[in-house]
């Protein structure tokens, strides 16, 4: 497998071509940015520990029976990934209420959600990621109904899984936004998994160890990603 050419850059990670029209790899920066990209800052080790980080829980979900992009960790900071056909609807259950929900609907945050909640959102950043649903969706063709349902069990399955990972590491998963795309016709999970799009506090204090220690400037931000993946069994070096 060889690296051939830049496709695209993001916020936070670049996607580069291979010789194998199927395969992408994604390299992992230390970029960290927050409220549709005005909040930027480099943070030292950010690429390696999330690029270690995703591969893991990649990994645990495959085992789980989840279909993800995922092919294999190449080296600190890339990875190598199936190229899927993005489809630009975020998913995002909350077991516990946080963020943007606190702020729209002005409920109190840390209570529990029972049900867990499921929202869309489009991604576009000069929208700031409009909220969503499956009527505009399907009107819009950024998804298929029977896309839309597929997403919704995945999304669902996931959480049923690493609630459960976060929990033996002693963590609540607050919430967390999923990206899926289309390989040979099946929806499969995409983007990636970690701190960086996920709430995950301490069960005991409901210390914050995700990336609202970025976005509220609390400092320590990669000291608590790696906190987070030593408690899960992660060994970064
Ligand atoms: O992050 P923010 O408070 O703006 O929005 P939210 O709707 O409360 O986010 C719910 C969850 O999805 C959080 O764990 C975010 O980190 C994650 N998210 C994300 O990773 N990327 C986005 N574009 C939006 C949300």
């Amino acid at each position: 497998m060889e690296k051939r050419q830049e496709l695209y850059t993001g916020k936070a990670k670049s996607v580069y071509t291979t010789d194998d029209p199927d395969l992408l790899v994604l390299h992992f920066r230390d970029d960290a940015s927050a409220f549709d990209g005005k909040k930027k800052e480099s943070l030292a080790r950010k690429g390696k520990v999330n690029n270690i980080f995703n591969a893991f829980i990649m990994q645990r979900l495959e085992e789980a029976g989840i279909p993800t992009h995922f092919e294999k960790q190449l080296s600190d900071t890339e990875s190598l990934v199936k190229k899927m056909e993005m489809i630009p609807v975020e998913c995002v259950v909350r077991n516990i209420a946080a963020g943007g929900l606190v702020k729209r609907l002005g409920v109190e945050e840390g209570i529990s959600l029972n049900p867990p909640t499921f929202e869309l959102f489009l991604k576009n950043d000069e929208k700031g990621d409009p909220m969503i649903n499956e009527s505009l969706a399907e009107t819009f063709g950024w998804a298929t109904p029977e896309q839309l349902a597929e997403m919704k069990s995945l999304t669902f399955k996931v959480n049923h899984i690493l609630k459960q990972l976060f929990a033996e590491g002693d963590m609540l998963l607050v919430d967390y936004k999923l990206e899926f795309g289309v390989f040979k016709g099946d929806v499969i999970l995409g983007d990636e998994f970690s701190p960086d799009g996920c709430r995950l506090w301490d069960a005991h204090t409901r210390e914050k160890l995700d990336k609202d220690r970025f976005r509220q400037g609390l400092g320590g931000v990669i000291e608590a990603y790696e906190e987070v993946a030593r408690r899960i069994g992660i060994h970064i070096d």
